[in-house]
Order: structure tokens, then C-alpha cells, then sequence
């Protein structure tokens, strides 16, 4: 595997040369083409996951029923969902396109929604976690609808498709 390590010097440099002159549109085609594994962009993706993780294990302790234990575990997993969405802003804060992303330029285009769509994910969270703390059940599965929702909502407007 010498050759994919020889590769991805090269791609460094490159990058390196592009950081230096300041061409961005460079940068991120060449980020992308090397398959770059920018350390902000593995971060903010690696926040995505962590929110995608409990918002599974909510899905999954709601299929247990209403009993105090799942009842608890979707509440401490939806805080958590609360406390990741508020490190969304400072997740994305740099416009970073150089390296395999999904993240389309419309995040820093449009801030403000932006933002907006991750102070709604924070607040919808946060209202799951009161109907769990109340083990309203009804209440619960709203909430995972509406959590579900801005997900979709913000994927929707700032994530590209999937290449094939
Ligand atoms: C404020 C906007 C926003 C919200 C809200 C949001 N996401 Fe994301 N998510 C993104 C963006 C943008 C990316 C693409 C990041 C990249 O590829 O650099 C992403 C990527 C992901 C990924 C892929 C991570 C990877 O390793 O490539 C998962 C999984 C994910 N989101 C799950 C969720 C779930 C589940 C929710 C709701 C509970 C959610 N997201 C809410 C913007 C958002």
C-alpha cells in the first residue's frame, strides 16, 4: 500500500499549496477528488452520528413501551440530542468543502436558516425529553415525529444526495 500512502502526500501538499494561494473552489475539488479526510469535516460528521445514535436508541426504547426505564432512556438520550444540536452552529461554523463531504455551500449561503434548523432540532429535543420525564407516550411519539422532521428539514436543504 505504498502507492495510497505516496497518494495522499501528494493530495497534502496540494492542498497545502491550495490553503497558501487561497483558492478554495481548488481546494474543494481536489479535497474531494483525494478523498480527503479534512479533521472538520470528520468532526462535524462524527457530531451527526453521535445525534443519529441516540436518536436510534429513542426509536428503540420507545418499542419497549411505556415503563419508567424506557421511559427514562429517551429522555436522557433526547438531552443529549439537545446538547449535540447546540454544537451544530459551532460544528459548521467554517466553510469547509475540502475533503468528502456531504455539506453543500448553501449552509454558509443561508446562516441564518441554517442555524435556525439546529436551534429548532435543539428545542424539539427538548420537548421529546419532557414528554418522556412526564411518560406521556402520546406525547413521546409526537416528539420523535417532530425531531424526525427537522432532520429531514435540514438534510433536505443543506445535504447533498448520496453519489452513486
Ligand atoms: C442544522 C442542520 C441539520 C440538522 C438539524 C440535522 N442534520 Fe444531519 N447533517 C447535516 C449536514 C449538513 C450533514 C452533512 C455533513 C457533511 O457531510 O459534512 C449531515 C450529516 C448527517 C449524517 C451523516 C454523517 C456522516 O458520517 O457522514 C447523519 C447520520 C445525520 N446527519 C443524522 C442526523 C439526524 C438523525 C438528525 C436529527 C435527529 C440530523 N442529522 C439533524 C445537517 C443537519
Amino acid at each position: 500500500m505504498e502507492n495510497a500512502g505516496m497518494w495522499k502526500k501528494l493530495a497534502l501538499v496540494v492542498l497545502a499549496i491550495g490553503f497558501v494561494s487561497g483558492c478554495t473552489r481548488i481546494n474543494d475539488d481536489l479535497g474531494q477528488v483525494f478523498s480527503y479526510k479534512h479533521p472538520k469535516i470528520e468532526a462535524r460528521k462524527k457530531l451527526m452520528r453521535s445525534i443519529s445514535g441516540s436518536f436510534k436508541s429513542i426509536k428503540i426504547a420507545t418499542e419497549a413501551g411505556g415503563g419508567i426505564g424506557p421511559m427514562r432512556k429517551i429522555m436522557w438520550a433526547a438531552q443529549d440530542i439537545t446538547k449535540a444540536a447546540r454544537k451544530i452552529k459551532g460544528g459548521f461554523k467554517h466553510r469547509t468543502m475540502a475533503g468528502v463531504t456531504r455539506a453543500t455551500s448553501k449552509i454558509w449561503d443561508n446562516w441564518g436558516g441554517f442555524t435556525r434548523n439546529a436551534t429548532n432540532l435543539a428545542t424539539s429535543a427538548e420537548i421529546l425529553a419532557l414528554a418522556a420525564d412526564g411518560g406521556d407516550m402520546t406525547g413521546v411519539k409526537n416528539g420523535i415525529k417532530t425531531v424526525g422532521a427537522n432532520c429531514g428539514k435540514c438534510h433536505k436543504a443543506f445535504r447533498a444526495k448520496k453519489k452513486k
